[in-house]
């Protein structure tokens, strides 16, 4: 192995516009169905690492102590990293923040899982290419394969039992659609009340239209390849918004039923239709959380901010538009 070092790496969040939803193996975490997303700037995890034989068990940070569970997790995927090498002894030392709120809908977990596979990889000099580092961090938390490659990226779904066929790729890279903008409207930022994981597993087992969302997917995801190779608002828009209204309504129908959205999740999408039909076009998504983030173009961008800050319960509003994805920094945390 070759000599370990401290490493950081940036990695940002990426919001799906067609979902992944539902598990095929939920050990090594294969989806159902394919997954496209886009990364986005403004909203990203920073991860120093620094592996050594002189601890006994691994020293783990977010966000000055803040994160418990969530370091937990962390620890168990450097396990998995670890086992990777033959080197028995290393433990590993990591600090990492994040600029998301977490847990509220905005996908922190494939940001942070991302940083944490580049970072790794890098600080053990394991011979990983992208495709490999996507499948690596997608044992981390499924999301955040697709935050390692540039822009707006299709997780393919793959067939192989082993996983080795299930990662992400560009579509096309960040520069190639700039006018394109996500705003994340924040109304909450406590932890959801129901993981992706747990809401995914029930939704496979209990939801009885979850077989139709499977079988409309496909339709959904050649759309959204079209629209965003044509950058076409349109298009893209619709495509996500059905998309994302059809995920929660197999959520919402599994048994005991699974609601993330608030009455202002409400406000937010009858605002977004009103501002649609006075002729912009404007579009939503949600995630596995109650916060809506909106679809549209730059030169709407004012507009629709001043509108969406009417809401007396949007506590604020992220603007990003398209980023390349993980990479690696000098800038090391302390
Ligand atoms: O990767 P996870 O476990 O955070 O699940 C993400 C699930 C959704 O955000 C609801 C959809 C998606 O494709 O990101």
């Amino acid at each position: 192995m070759s000599k370990l070092i401290k490493v950081t790496a940036k990695s940002p969040v990426n919001i799906a516009l067609v979902k992944y939803w539902g598990k095929r193996d939920s050990k090594l975490i294969l989806p159902c169905n394919s997954s496209i997303s886009v990364c986005l700037d403004n909203t990203e995890t920073i991860t120093t690492i620094e592996f050594t034989e002189n601890i006994d068990k691994h020293q783990i940070r977010i966000n000055n102590g803040e994160l418990k569970n969530d370091e937990k997790d962390l620890e168990k995927f450097i396990d998995k990293i670890l086992e990777l090498t033959q080197n028995k002894n290393l433990h590993a030392r990591i600090t990492s923040t994040t600029t998301v709120p977490v847990a509220a809908g905005l996908a922190s977990s494939a940001a942070g899982f991302s940083a944490l596979a580049l970072a790794a990889r890098s600080a053990l000099g394991l011979a990983l290419n992208e495709k490999d580092l996507s499948i690596l961090a997608r044992q981390g938390s499924g999301s955040a394969c697709r935050s390692i490659p540039d822009g707006f990226v299709e997780w393919y779904k793959g067939n192989n039992p082993d996983g080795s066929d299930s990662y992400a790729g560009s579509i096309v890279n960040a520069e190639y659609w700039p006018e394109f903008r996500i705003i994340s409207t924040i109304i909450s930022t406590s932890k959801k009340p129901i993981s992706s994981r747990t809401g995914m597993s029930q939704t496979v087992e209990t939801c009885p239209f979850y077989k139709g969302w499977l079988e409309t997917v496909e339709d959904d995801l050649e759309s959204m390849r079209k629209g965003i190779k044509g950058k076409d608002i349109i298009l893209v828009g619709e495509t996500a918004e059905a998309n994302a209204l059809k995920m929660h309504a197999t959520m919402i129908t599994t048994k005991p039923s699974i609601i993330y959205w608030l009455p202002a999740t409400i406000e937010i999408i009858n605002k977004v239709k009103s501002i649609r039909e006075s002729g912009i076009p404007v579009y939503f998504t949600i995630d596995a959380g109650p916060n809506v983030k909106v679809i549209c173009e730059e030169k709407n961008v004012k507009l629709i901010e001043r509108e969406l800050k009417k809401i007396p319960d949007v506590m604020e509003t992220i603007t990003s538009k398209p980023s390349i994805g993980a990479r690696l920094t000098n800038e090391h945390l302390r």
